[in-house]
């Protein structure tokens, strides 16, 4: 697909095209990654954080929150009520945390793959390249990492005391791929100073990466962050794009056309923009995975990256309620690790040709 095609598809509003674009969307998705929802229990770590991202609640500079990191032992008993309520995978997800040791995290891994069958991936930001390979030695499956613009000018006005212009994300998700991880990455829609062509470079820039699982949430202002307070405005008058549902579920079901094969999540901020139907629209607008929150009730208050995320309904309660959901809309709870099929038929290539994708 086209950059101009895309483009158009995000701008327009005519009916019949959106039920189209729903349409050709919900057929891949069905094709390519067929009915189940897979459920991967999200346990958010540590909400400590070395960095001052300008949309982001957990930045640095943000002395409101309460901050905290827990043990391993406390995240291998969330990964235990993870499997035990039917996720196939666990979602180990933390602010850049030094003080989260790749000590603590290997032994983090090595525990619950020791204990259950859980697939184990990792959303931990830029870590060294050396720990990323102790953690896929140690069992760890796959790696989330938004590069969160593909415009290098853009990025670094959202990423204070970055020059770099995203070059360090792009280049370790190709290292993690080298690693033999599945790769997942994505970005905002609608945060302030992407423009509409920026959306669309981002979009195929996920094709490029032949990325294995795609995120994709609105942009949600958060008070205590410069973008949130319009101290920084970097609305630069060119076509915006609107951070709400109908935007995201567009950017959803593009992703899904351009990489038909790809894990993709009905995001928890699709879901807190519009709590009655957000997770239906995404799942029937190309996405097939749900992301439940299992952090304790007690730190989940605390991991406020945009405001109103997590809740505090118990996990075992929002399993039902997600199952239920499912159900209605005539799709079935995946079982097992769900692992992408855009990763596992490139496991069944000639390592040759692939090198970067063989298993370690
Ligand atoms: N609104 C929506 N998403 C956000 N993220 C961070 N801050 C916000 C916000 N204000 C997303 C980023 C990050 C992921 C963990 O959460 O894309 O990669």
């Amino acid at each position: 697909m086209m950059h101009e095609k895309i483009k158009t598809w995000l701008q327009t509003s005519d009916p019949a095209r959106l039920s189209d674009l729903w349409q050709q969307a919900d057929a891949a998705r069905q094709a390519c990654v067929g009915d189940a929802v897979h459920l991967r229990g999200l346990v958010e770590v540590s909400n400590t954080c070395a960095c001052a991202c300008a949309y982001c609640g957990l930045r640095v500079p943000n002395r409101r929150v309460k901050r905290y990191r827990m043990t391993p032992p406390e995240t291998v008993t969330c990964a235990h009520q993870a499997e035990q309520l039917g996720c196939g995978t666990v979602v180990l997800q933390a602010g850049e945390d030094a003080g989260l040791t790749a000590e603590d995290v290997a032994e983090t891994i090595r525990a619950i793959k020791r204990t259950t069958r859980l697939a184990v991936t990792l959303s931990l930001g830029e870590r060294r390249a050396d720990e990323l390979a102790y953690w896929r030695r140690e069992g760890a499956d796959r790696y989330l990492l938004r590069f969160e613009t593909s415009n290098a000018g853009l990025f670094n006005l959202l990423h204070p005391g970055r020059s770099d212009g995203g070059a360090a994300r792009q280049a370790l998700l190709e290292a993690l791929r080298e690693l033999g991880y599945e790769v997942g990455s994505g970005v905002m829609v609608g945060v302030p100073g992407q423009s509409v062509d920026d959306l669309a470079r981002d979009l195929l820039r996920f094709q490029e990466l032949d990325l294995d699982m795609i995120g994709l949430g609105p942009y949600i202002a958060h008070p205590d962050t410069p973008l949130g307070r319009g101290d920084l405005t970097l609305m630069r008058g060119v076509q915006q794009v609107t951070p709400d549902v109908l935007t995201t579920c567009k950017a959803l079901a593009l992703a899904r056309l351009l990489c038909p094969q790809a894990n993709i999540p009905a995001t928890t901020a699709l879901a807190t923009l519009d709590p009655a139907t957000g997770y239906e629209l995404g799942l029937q607008r190309g996405a097939n995975v749900i992301m439940p929150n299992l952090t304790p009730a007690r730190y989940r208050r605390s991991y406020n990256v945009y405001p109103g995320k997590g809740g505090d309904a118990e996990p075992a309660r929002t399993v039902v309620d997600l199952r239920r959901r499912i159900a209605a809309l005539d799709r079935t709870v995946g079982t097992g690790r769900g692992d992408s099929p855009n990763w596992r038929s490139h496991q069944l290539e000639d390592p040759n040709d692939r090198p970067e994708r063989r298993l370690a």
